[in-house]
């Protein structure tokens, strides 16, 4: 990280695109595991990846760094994420860490979106959560983190 330690969220975010995925994913009603059971306080997880991603990195240094990071934001913000895009994303995370994967706590895990986007980011991930059935429904599903670990994108 440079001296000023500035990170990529503090300047920039595509708010709207990241609106758009998200209302999208709160619409769903089947055929991901987030719908198993229905957690109110859960963050979306393209909200959440974006946070986490935007967290680790540090901001643009130049215009032409900028429209790079945009551009990569809006591709690891969406359901979808293409190709070599997240596999992108965790090296720049490594990159910006020395090369070890940093550790991400979230200690009001809450449906988990934070610990699982940090997980499918290359870090180390912990999640505390109070109550055990958030603890039940999102964060240990038997094959979560074989899932995470398999792929950068599901399908609906
Ligand atoms: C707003 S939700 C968390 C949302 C989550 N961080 C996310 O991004 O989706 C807050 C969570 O904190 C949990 N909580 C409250 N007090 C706690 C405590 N003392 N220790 C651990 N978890 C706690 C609640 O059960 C609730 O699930």
């Amino acid at each position: 990280m440079p001296n000023n330690d500035r990170r990529l969220i503090e300047d920039l975010i595509p708010i709207r695109e990241i609106s758009a995925e998200a209302s999208r994913e709160k619409s769903l009603r089947h055929g991901n595991i987030s719908t198993l059971h229905l957690w109110w306080a859960r963050r979306p997880i393209v909200a959440a990846r974006a946070a986490v991603y935007g967290a680790l990195v540090p901001a643009p240094t130049d215009a032409k760094e900028r429209e790079t990071y945009m551009a990569r934001m809006r591709k690891l913000c969406s359901w979808d994420i293409p190709n070599g895009v997240l596999e992108q994303a965790r090296k720049d995370i490594l990159e910006a860490n020395g090369g070890k994967p940093p550790r991400v706590l979230d200690m009001f895990a809450g449906g988990g979106s934070i610990p699982l986007e940090a997980l499918r980011l290359g870090c180390e991930s912990y999640a505390v959560e109070l109550n055990p059935v958030a603890q039940e429904i999102w964060l240990f599903p038997r094959g979560r983190r074989e899932e995470v670990g398999r792929m950068g994108h599901r399908t609906r």
